[in-house]
């Protein structure tokens, strides 16, 4: 069967966060973040909006450059760490705000390689005969689980949406492949303690100790194994299709940090030309930053037909994964 995207989709709010207005309320600079980082600024939801509205605005996008309706669609599957509740589902509150009245909804939590993920998973209904067109979207507001006090994390976090229609098709991009991996013996190093049954319900003594804030425990550590799973997916995906790693036209890989994006050009022997970067404007959106950078990639005229696209993330969990797609 040969899987294609027929549309993408993306939205980021338009409340800017800028290093400079960081200055204002922590111990940092523009410099600092900038050089260690690669990032300027950053999006953040206005407060009363949940993340289904930032997926909406994308979804609707995807749909429409698919030239398709939100009846058409029967599955939802949307990677997210930060739904609206965890009951319903990000993706249940998704498709009763898109009418998406014919389709099944869930979401997959696998932090930042949510969208990697999320594709896999539809590819394989799609396969199986369950499902015939499925919206794939990732969604988050990190900016409401950070501590802002907390100035090694809260810089590097954004808000933010991407979409990509997913069916059966003979023409349009091809997903040739999709990979999937985790690691949960090592999955403590990105950890939102608070949220779920461990600390449920919230207590005046959670709150206290900030346990439904997110923690980096060794954010360097982390840098260095970022980029080694980075690099090993993507030569998975590159390997698996037949395709060497020069083949391929444009990286777009998860943005959680401008150097691991270099460490990972470096890695593969490939030119920081080759990668799509979005990082100094949005920051990590976590799951959403791939699909955001598809996106606009495909706007902006780098995507054109016939190249060779490669997705690959890391993420908590821990979780890392790629895709390589023929435009
Ligand atoms: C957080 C991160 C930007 C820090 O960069 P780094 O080069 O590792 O910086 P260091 O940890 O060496 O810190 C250097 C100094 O800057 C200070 N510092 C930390 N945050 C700062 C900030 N926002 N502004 C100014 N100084 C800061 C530290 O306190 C430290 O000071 P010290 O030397 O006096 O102790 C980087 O480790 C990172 O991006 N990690 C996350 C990795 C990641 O995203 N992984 C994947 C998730 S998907």
């Amino acid at each position: 069967m040969r899987l294609g995207i027929v549309g993408t989709g993306s939205y980021v709010p338009e409340k800017v966060l800028t290093n400079f207005d960081l200055e204002k309320i922590l111990d940092t600079s523009d410099e600092w973040i900038y050089t260690r980082t690669g990032i300027k600024e950053r999006r953040i939801a206005e407060p009363g909006t949940g993340v289904s509205e930032l997926c909406k605005v994308a979804s609707e996008r995807a749909i429409a450059a698919a030239g398709l309706q939100p009846s058409d669609i029967d599955l939802i599957v949307l990677g997210t760490i930060t739904p609206d509740t965890h009951c319903p589902a990000g993706a249940n509150w998704l498709e009763a705000k898109l009418g998406c009245d014919n389709a099944v909804s869930f979401d997959v939590t696998a932090a930042c390689t949510g969208f990697i993920f999320s594709l896999h998973v539809a590819s394989a209904l799609i396969r199986a005969g369950f499902n015939k067109k499925a919206l794939v979207c990732a969604g988050e507001i990190m900016s409401r689980t950070v501590n802002w006090k907390e100035r090694e994390s809260c810089i590097l976090w954004g808000d933010g949406a991407g979409a990509v229609i997913l069916t059966e098709t003979s023409q349009g991009a091809e997903v040739l492949s999709t990979h999937i991996h985790t690691d949960g013996k090592n999955g403590r190093e990105l950890l939102m303690p608070g949220g779920g049954s461990l600390t449920t319900p919230i207590s005046h003594e959670s709150v206290d100790k900030g346990l439904h804030f997110l923690k980096m425990i060794n954010a360097n550590t982390s840098l260095r194994t970022a980029v080694n799973h980075f690099a090993d997916a993507a030569m998975e995906a590159v390997r698996t299709s037949g395709y060497r790693i020069e083949d391929v036209d444009l990286i777009i890989p998860h943005q959680a940090n401008i150097r691991i994006m270099e460490g990972v050009a470096r890695k593969l022997k490939t030119p920081m030309e080759k990668v799509y970067v979005t990082i100094n404007k949005y920051g990590n959106i976590s799951s959403a930053t791939v699909p955001i950078a598809l996106d606009e990639a495909v706007r902006d005229g780098t995507i054109t037909k016939g190249k060779l696209v490669l997705l690959t993330a890391f993420g908590g969990g821990l979780t890392w994964g790629s895709s390589l797609i023929r435009w």
